[in-house]
């Protein structure tokens, strides 16, 4: 049978988007369907139409390449994430014109590869009739229903080795090194990357923080010979009793800009204890460059089993990492609510067993 799919990537970029996209045109193209690839996110399916068709040779050293050959969006017509949990419904009209482009270019199935706010488009597409799977895509790790969101890992090495760098420079200086890392609501990242890089205090969306705890742990570390101190703060961390640190100005139906509470804390830190401290933005070096052997590996699982999803006509679901095998979730339950850190989960409490401070 002769069937034309297409893929869509949304969202903020991650390492991996083209692994995926790679995988979900090899496994097309062996059940003998073409694949083609929309460009610039959900909008490149609306007039004037833009796409490009995913044959043999377009797929070359995409299993590697950062960012997505197809381009992305986080605003525009299609952005409905406007906050922690809440997504804007979009209009008749603009999913009768997502049908409408499909059916214009022979696309009888779309994969969706994206976080919360694609998804949550993709539930949307569902309902309206349009048949539509999941890829979950964020280095956040934040959505529901997976073990992991491909993206998550690449972030983390990013981070860890930042840390290993700074751990350094922090010791010959005897200074307090403040690393500022992506997470929005939840603290994944932060919290992998501070276990796994050593990091003294980790101050995570989840659980607001206290000066003074911080404060403690750098003398405690001063009581012990550690003239140094390695911190690691979520762009979503605060303060007990404050709000978010954002930076820019709020656009209309689209989610804070954070960012900014690494230098807040490393001032904060200077004044309180004396120490000489500094920051480093980690930003979006978290978001570029190939994927690890890990994120490869399931970003093809995912792709493969994206296609197997549509050969099966079991639309509205989403490919989901089940621990120790990949499976399907239907959109539904994996959107609107996000997989934050449990504070009293393994590697929190992993943390705290071995002496880190978590700012509370
Ligand atoms: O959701 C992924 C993410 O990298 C967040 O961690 C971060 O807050 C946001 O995207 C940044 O988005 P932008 O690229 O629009 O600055």
């Amino acid at each position: 049978m002769n069937k034309k799919i297409g893929i869509v990537t949304g969202g903020g970029d991650c390492p991996g988007l083209n692994a995926v996209i790679r995988a979900v045109a090899k496994a097309a193209a062996k059940r003998g369907w073409e694949t083609f690839g929309i460009l610039g996110g959900y909008e490149g399916l609306l007039e004037p139409r833009r796409f490009i068709p995913l044959d043999y040779n377009a797929l070359s050293g995409l299993l590697v390449r950062g960012g997505t050959i197809l381009g992305t969006a986080n605003r525009g017509k299609f952005s409905a994430k406007v906050g922690h949990g809440e997504s804007r419904g979009l209009p008749k009209e603009l999913l009768d014109d997502t049908r409408r482009g499909m059916d214009a270019l022979g696309i009888s199935a779309l994969v969706s590869i994206g976080g919360d706010g694609s998804l949550s488009i993709a539930q949307q597409m569902h309902e309206h009739g349009i048949p539509i799977v999941g890829v979950p895509k964020t280095i956040d790790n934040d959505l529901e229903c997976t073990v992991m969101t491909f993206g998550f890992d690449s972030a983390v090495a990013c981070a860890t080795d930042a840390l290993d760098r700074l751990h350094t420079t922090a010791e010959s200086h005897n200074r307090v090194m403040v690393l500022e890392v992506m997470g929005r609501y939840a603290g994944w990242i932060a919290l992998y990357a501070g276990v796994a890089g050593g990091a003294d205090v980790i101050l995570l969306p989840e659980i607001p923080f206290t000066y003074e705890s911080i404060c403690n742990k750098i003398t405690e570390r001063e009581g012990l010979g550690k003239k140094f101190t390695l911190v690691v703060v979520a762009e979503g961390a605060r303060e007990k009793g404050h709000d978010f640190v954002t930076s820019g100005g709020q656009e209309a139906n689209r989610e804070a800009r954070l960012g900014g509470i690494g230098a807040v804390v490393t001032a904060e830190l200077e004044k309180r204890t004396g120490k000489e401290a500094r920051v480093c933005v980690l930003g979006h070096l978290q978001r570029g460059g190939s994927p690890t052997t890990f994120d490869r590996a399931l970003c093809t699982m995912f792709g493969a089993h994206a296609v197997e999803l549509i050969a099966a006509g079991k639309f509205g679901t989403m490919v989901a990492y089940l621990g120790s095998q990949v499976g399907s979730v239907n959109i539904s339950e994996a959107v609107g609510r996000l997989k934050t850190v449990r504070p009293d989960g393994s590697l929190a409490r992993t943390a705290r067993a071995l002496g880190i401070s978590l700012g509370d």
